[in-house]
């Protein structure tokens, strides 16, 4: 008892702490479809991996300066100050700088940053005209790893995590005509980061997603969700939130097609919510991605999003999607373009990925590890593609430190946000591959928890290991990690035939679940080299991963209440740890598709193999 309710406080403080208010509070709801003034393009650049720019020779910060004595000194990159004559001494000027793209990493655009670790500034200038009863947020869609965000040479605010949104207020840093940013970008891989020093996909530094200036009335719309709360009876409840001087504020809810239109009123703390009795609601599924034009009014604005409506739970062994049973017909995916190696950020890049997943016959993508960019859950609603959405804690992370947990719960929240009204994100996944042990369950449990808390309109889970065991002579695979008891499916990654085993032995093998559950198999594969062609006990051959395909697909349903799963990996990705000389070349071959968009043999044993359960469920 004492323990339950210690831990129970440990959440609440923990969903309380300035961090998640911070990060939290300030985060605005669909920027896409707001008023916008892109800062993508051509950014200056200087690589400083002394971070001889925000540090004196004797490790003080300038950013402590500025704020203790108001001005930092002229070594800070930040003031972007420039000689202005002959006798000042000035040690960098962006402006001579040469400049990398913005979105975009730094190590797939100059050679010699392409393992580069460490810090580089970005600087850019653009013209704006402040406008009367606005407020103006600067938002970043992504940097990785650390940034810390200066305008006109003020600090703006610092972001941790390379794979989610974060905006700051900068109206009070504007000024009407040429403005400035610079920003501060870090991926060194450090012990207490999250993900921590190894991960199996390539440390892209830099900005690597959207930038914009994101216009809002002075009391502007901060936040909604929308959700079915049962398919049986469809009634679709939610929230508004408002944030601005005067939160009381009327809003009208409006789904023209369901010929609904509701005018709410949000309280003294800017928050309304609302249930909406449709007639005829067409529910999401990939079958049927429909989508409801949603549009939320006020006196100020008018925000609209594409909305679909679905439920997803789970029924002891079942994953039941709009209340009926569903086979999770998957693929893993990074958020890496096989043809120029880079990391994705556009639309066309989200058509690519999951273009060869619909090839695939897949309707379920693993977004692996790590949340992936806007554009993809939102062609995935489009297409109805349902998607697994990742928080990089991934193999091991340093779970007694309780900044780590910090960090990663703020990335878990602000996921959650970006996507709460996505129909295509059903699971949130909160681990990789993650050591069994007490920390780690703590670590995880407290995770589960807050993610419960957030939304408990998704399913939740982890992928996991299995560990074999004897049973009166027979090997046993046991699907056993204790922290199945907390999440809703039992997911684990198993690569018997490539990481140890006999790919033949695999429909032979027993296995034994300990939940009852739905089980997903996270993750399976072999790699193979593009064109390489041999017998299929040949490895790396393209024969040799058709076969482990074949073999893997005629034993897979052996696994109890086997719900889906998504082999490792749509294609092939760039990777550290992979240095085998003309094989790997610092890539993980385990794609069905090669580095420069080829189908290896494997994805036709897959997609075939696809059409036949499809066709099945018809
Ligand atoms: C692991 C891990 C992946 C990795 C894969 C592999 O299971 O989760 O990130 O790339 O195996 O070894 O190829």
């Amino acid at each position: 008892m004492k323990n339950k309710l210690t831990f129970k406080l440990l959440i609440l403080i923990s969903l309380l702490s300035p961090m998640t208010l911070l990060s939290q509070t300030s985060l605005i709801q669909n920027v896409y479809n707001r008023s916008t003034t892109s800062l993508n393009g051509d950014w200056h650049y200087i690589i400083d991996p002394y971070e001889n720019g925000f540090y004196s020779y004797r490790g003080h910060s300038f950013d402590e300066e500025a704020e203790l004595k108001g001005e930092p000194g002229t070594g800070a990159y930040f003031t972007n100050t420039i000689a202005k004559n002959k006798t000042e001494r000035i040690e960098y000027n962006f402006s001579m700088q040469p400049t990398l793209e913005v979105p975009g990493s730094w190590t797939t655009q100059v050679e010699e940053l392409k393992w580069y670790e460490g810090t580089v500034w970005y600087q850019r200038n653009f013209d704006y005209t402040p406008k009367d009863n606005s407020r103006v947020f600067l938002y970043f869609a992504a940097v990785n790893y650390e940034s810390h965000v200066y305008v006109n040479g003020k600090k703006a605010g610092s972001h941790i995590g390379g794979f989610t949104p974060f905006n700051f207020d900068v109206t009070d840093l504007l000024v009407q005509g040429e403005n400035f940013i610079v920003v501060k970008v870090d991926n060194t891989r450090k012990k207490e980061a999250v993900p921590t020093v190894n991960t199996d996909w390539w440390n892209h530094g830099g900005i690597t997603r959207d930038v914009m200036l994101v216009e809002l009335p002075e009391n502007y719309l901060q936040d909604y969700k929308f959700e079915l709360e049962d398919e049986n009876s469809p009634t679709i409840k939610g929230f508004v939130k408002f944030a601005g001087r005067d939160k009381e504020q009327e809003v009208t809810v409006k789904i023209a097609e369901l010929e609904i239109e509701n005018i709410i009123r949000t309280n003294k703390d800017g928050i309304a919510h609302f249930n909406l009795t449709p007639k005829n609601l067409e529910l999401w599924e990939p079958g049927n991605p429909h989508l409801y034009t949603v549009e939320l009014i006020t006196s100020d604005e008018k925000v609209s999003d594409r909305i679909g409506f679905r439920t997803i739970q789970v029924n002891d062994s079942d994953i039941l999607l709009n209340g009926k049973k569903v086979f999770l017909r998957g693929i893993c995916m990074h958020e890496e373009n096989p043809i120029t190696g880079k990391r994705n950020f556009t639309h066309e890049d989200a058509e690519l990925m999951l273009g060869w997943a619909k090839d695939l016959n897949a309707n379920f993508v693993r977004l692996a590890h790590y949340p992936h960019n806007e554009y993809v859950h939102r062609l995935a609603d489009e297409l109805g593609i349902l998607i697994w959405e990742e928080l990089p804690v991934y193999w091991t992370i340093d779970w007694t430190n309780r900044s780590t947990f910090e960090n990663a719960k703020n990335q878990l929240l602000e996921a959650i946000f970006r996507n709460k009204n996505r129909a295509s994100v059903i699971i949130w996944s909160i681990a990789n591959e993650t050591p069994v042990n007490e920390n780690r369950n703590n670590f995880l449990k407290e995770l589960i928890s807050i993610t419960r808390t957030t939304d408990s309109t998704r399913l939740i889970s982890a992928a996991m290991e299995v560990h074999s065991e004897f049973v009166e002579n027979n090997s046993v695979k046991v699907i056993g990690d204790p922290l199945g008891e907390f999440v809703d499916i039992i997911s684990f990654n198993q690569y018997h035939g490539w990481y140890g085993g006999n790919i033949d032995d695999f429909p032979n093998i027993n296995w034994r679940l300990d939940y009852n559950k739905p089980v997903f198999v996270s993750e399976w594969g072999a790699g193979a080299k593009y064109g390489f062609h041999a017998d299929k006990q040949t490895i790396w051959s393209e024969e040799y991963q058709a076969h482990l395909y074949t073999k893997t697909l005629e034993g897979i349903d052996r696994i109890p209440n086997l719900a889906g799963f998504s082999p490792w990996i749509l294609s092939d990705f760039k990777s550290p740890r992979r240095p085998l000389t003309n094989i790997q070349d610092m890539w993980n071959r385990k794609g069905l598709i090669a580095e420069g968009g080829h189908k290896k043999k494997a994805f036709f044993v897959l997609q075939h193999y696809y059409e036949n359960k499809l066709n099945e469920e018809d």
